[in-house]
């Protein structure tokens, strides 16, 4: 596959400094851990080198009976890659990156280059909210995503390749519903698909994987939703409060892409992580809901009502919500090769930059940048 080149618009005025190639990777490498993955599965490994970041896939996550082709997987990693092509631009770099750039190692998803050019300053604005960012499962308000955002959003969808379906028509939103529930029917009543959710509800904590209870509603069987959050509450001690309120009401989103195949599906996850930190950015909160895309009858369905000339590769409800707690992330030393940073017993967690106007990426006269630099301490900070 080709490489592609992120261009970016013209530099602000005055140039900024950018960070030395090989902090601007570890960086790259800090940002990628922090990217969603289905069932928090982390399914990624990052080889550092003095000119590249490598991100392969670690088949041994990937869930056979949820995710038996690796969609899912393919899209997680291709969340990762989004933040480290975020993260170069924010420390100043222009980015190269290469998609499944060797047929013999299909398990190499992407390579990417810090090269000289510019930054491009729609991704580095979006680095502050990498940290802030989180799947969302509890109540959202009826407040649903005003069109000027929706196309905002559309835009970013379609500079990764991938199409923004809005699920706005009243018949649409039913069949949506209805096909979640009929999806998330057929997977409960499969005992692989609960066995497998309950391995990835119930980690240790030593694993820094999987979905933690913290972040998962409280399942007590009087959940009425048109469209039913996966039900991760295996364990019956979800730390989020019953009612989800995923109504019909609520701004829903299909993100599709043209083909159906490995480099769609990395795509796509490019796309689904800029959406999610595009909303993050502006204080919405989201979650995927998936099961319809999963399931294969559905996920026929939905194509032949929505998306007919592209594939359906993730489905997202979107709102205002109060925040929710951060899921753990495996220790960068088991995830990560070649880094030059000390080794850690404990993970680091990012200092977390205010998110807003006031804090955007670059000041409205181009010469305010916040940026992540490294700590001295194995760490990264925003100055
Ligand atoms: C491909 C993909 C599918 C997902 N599907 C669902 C889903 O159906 N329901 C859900 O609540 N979360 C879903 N998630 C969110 C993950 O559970 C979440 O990213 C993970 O637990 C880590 O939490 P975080 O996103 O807050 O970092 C999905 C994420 C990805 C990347």
């Amino acid at each position: 596959m080709p490489p592609t080149t992120h261009p970016a618009p013209a530099p602000p005025a005055a140039t900024t400094s950018r960070l030395p190639r090989t902090d601007a990777l570890e960086v790259a490498v800090d940002l990628a851990l922090l990217a969603p993955s289905v069932h928090n599965t982390q399914p990624w490994r990052l080889v550092l080198h003095d000119d590249r970041l490598d991100l392969h896939a670690d088949r041994t996550r990937q869930l056979p009976t949820l995710d038996p082709v690796g969609r899912a997987l393919a899209l997680s990693v291709g969340a990762a890659l989004f933040n480290a092509r975020v993260a170069l631009a924010a420390a100043g770099w222009s980015v190269v990156t290469e998609r499944l750039p060797d047929a013999r190692d299909p398990d190499l998803m992407a390579v990417v280059r810090p090269v000289d050019g510019a930054s491009d300053p729609e991704l580095a604005a979006l680095a502050p909210a990498v940290p802030q960012r989180r799947t969302n499962r509890r109540a959202f308000s009826d407040e649903e995503l005003p069109d000027d955002a929706l196309r905002a959003l559309a835009d970013a969808v379609a500079a990764e390749d991938a199409e923004l379906v809005v699920v706005r028509q009243e018949h649409h939103r039913q069949l949506v519903a209805r096909l979640t529930q009929q999806a998330d029917a057929v997977q409960n009543a499969d005992a692989a698909y609960r066995a497998e959710l309950r391995a990835w509800t119930t980690r240790s904590a030593a694993s820094r994987d999987g979905v933690p209870t913290s972040a998962v509603p409280h399942v007590d069987g009087r959940q009425r939703d048109d469209l039913p959050l996966r039900d991760f509450d295996s364990a019956g001690a979800g730390g989020l409060p019953p009612e989800t309120r995923s109504t019909m009401r609520q701004t829903l989103v299909l993100l599709a892409t043209a083909r159906d195949d490995q480099a769609a599906w990395l795509r796509a996850g490019e796309a689904l992580e800029r959406v999610l930190l595009e909303l993050t950015r502006r204080g919405w909160a989201a979650s995927p809901l998936t099961q319809a895309i999963e399931v294969p009858l559905t996920r026929t369905q939905l194509r032949s009502a929505l998306t007919w000339t592209s594939h359906p590769q993730a489905l997202l409800r979107i709102g205002r919500a109060e925040a929710t707690p951060a899921p753990p992330h495996r220790l960068r030393d088991d995830v990560v090769e070649n880094s030059t940073r000390p080794p850690e017993t404990e993970p680091r967690p990012l200092p977390t930059p205010p998110v807003g106007p006031q804090h955007e990426t670059r000041a409205a006269d181009g010469r305010a940048r916040r940026r992540p630099v490294s700590d001295g301490r194995g760490g990264t900070t925003w100055v």
